[in-house]
């Protein structure tokens, strides 16, 4: 008979956007529901750049959360080609902001204000590396002559090789990969090294490509890095599931209304935050790995930031429930991946 139960320490999402304002408080509690902390993505309008910012929207957070809640927001600043070595240690000395997060400007949802090239951040690169601060990495090239299917891959070849060349001791995050390539250069990354690690999301272990294509265009299913073959899927699954420490969960939930998903251009993001866990949950049962879902989703990631492993644990089982079509998203609605359908398992009391 198949596993009725699995019981965990308590998780934490090491790549999440949770919003401001009314939207914020929408979404935080279902985080902080399944998680005991995050590590929160700085790419609001306008973007966290300063440590000043980052306590302030850390504030908000705390402000914003479920009365009973026990979660806590780890907080990044977003790297600017104008950033200041300054930033970087007033960042590291409030002992609150947790890594600093590059987004190639335009790569994404809000990051016209990314950097434009790697070289205008050298010094601010060296102050991380000297005083231990991690980056955090949306691996993707933006140039249009890319394609959007190979942008992860030709990110290793043209940023990450010579950034990690420069800066061996400069602890990086590969954010939310997506392919076989990305697998094996975290891996060929060994021995001793333990400056490179990736996170994993829900829906990169469980969807290939094909499910934003089934039966006509399904933007509930649109992230960037965007989904890929099946093969690249499968590499993922492996990874996440291997026992590797360098790859831990990440769930890259990331709230859209439903107007700007179901629109002439729809915005990137997947949300799920919701039942994050049930998702990852479901991936590592059906590669016959529920024995290392506690190693991805509760003990690599802390030990990779160098924080302690979260005491208590969480329970799932197997107790089918139908995902809601929608949520409340401040005033609008807010359409979590795999509406209306069946998620097999369930965090918490049945
Ligand atoms: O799908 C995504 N959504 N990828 C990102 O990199 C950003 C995120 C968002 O903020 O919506
Ligand atoms: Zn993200």
């Amino acid at each position: 008979m198949s596993q009725q139960s699995i019981t965990i320490r308590r998780p934490d999402d090491w790549h999440l956007h949770l919003r401001d304002g009314a939207q914020m408080q929408s979404v935080v509690g279902h985080t902080a529901r399944q998680f005991a902390r995050a590590i929160v993505m700085p790419n609001l309008k306008p973007p966290v750049t300063t440590t000043a910012a980052a306590l302030a929207y850390r504030e908000r957070i705390l402000a914003a959360l479920p009365e009973s809640a026990h979660f806590e927001p780890l907080m990044t600043l977003y790297l600017t080609d104008d950033t200041a070595p300054d930033e970087i240690r007033r960042a590291k000395d409030s002992g609150l902001v947790h890594g600093v997060k590059l987004y190639p400007a335009g790569a994404t949802t809000n990051s016209a204000a990314g950097v434009t090239d790697l070289k205008r951040c050298w010094r601010t690169l060296e102050t991380m590396q000297a005083v231990g601060m991690p980056l955090e990495v949306h691996g993707e090239v933006t140039h249009a002559a890319v394609d959007i299917f190979d942008r992860e891959q030709v990110f290793i070849d043209e940023q990450l090789i010579p950034l990690r060349a420069a800066f061996p001791a400069l602890r990086i995050v590969f954010e939310h990969i997506t392919t076989s390539q990305a697998v094996q250069y975290v891996r060929d990354c060994s021995g001793a090294c333990n400056t490179l690690a990736a996170t994993l999301t829900a829906h990169h272990l469980l969807f290939s490509r094909n499910a934003i294509f089934t039966g006509g265009l399904r933007p509930h299913f649109y992230c960037l890095p965007v989904l890929k073959r099946e093969n690249h899927r499968r590499a993922l699954v492996e990874a996440a599931t291997s026992g590797d420490p360098r790859f831990f969960l990440g769930t890259d939930s990331a709230p859209h209304a439903r107007s700007t998903k179901e629109a002439e251009c729809c915005g990137a993001g997947c949300y799920t935050a919701l039942h994050a866990l049930e998702l990852y949950a479901q991936a590592f049962e059906d590669a016959g790995r529920l024995d290392r879902l506690e190693g991805f989703a509760s003990e690599f990631g802390a030990d990779f930031y160098g924080l302690p492993r979260n005491q208590g644990s969480v329970t799932l089982t197997r107790s089918p429930w139908t995902a809601p079509a929608s949520l409340p998203f401040g005033d609008e609605p807010l359409v979590p991946l795999l509406a209306g359908q069946q998620i097999n398992w369930r965090l918490g009391q049945v």
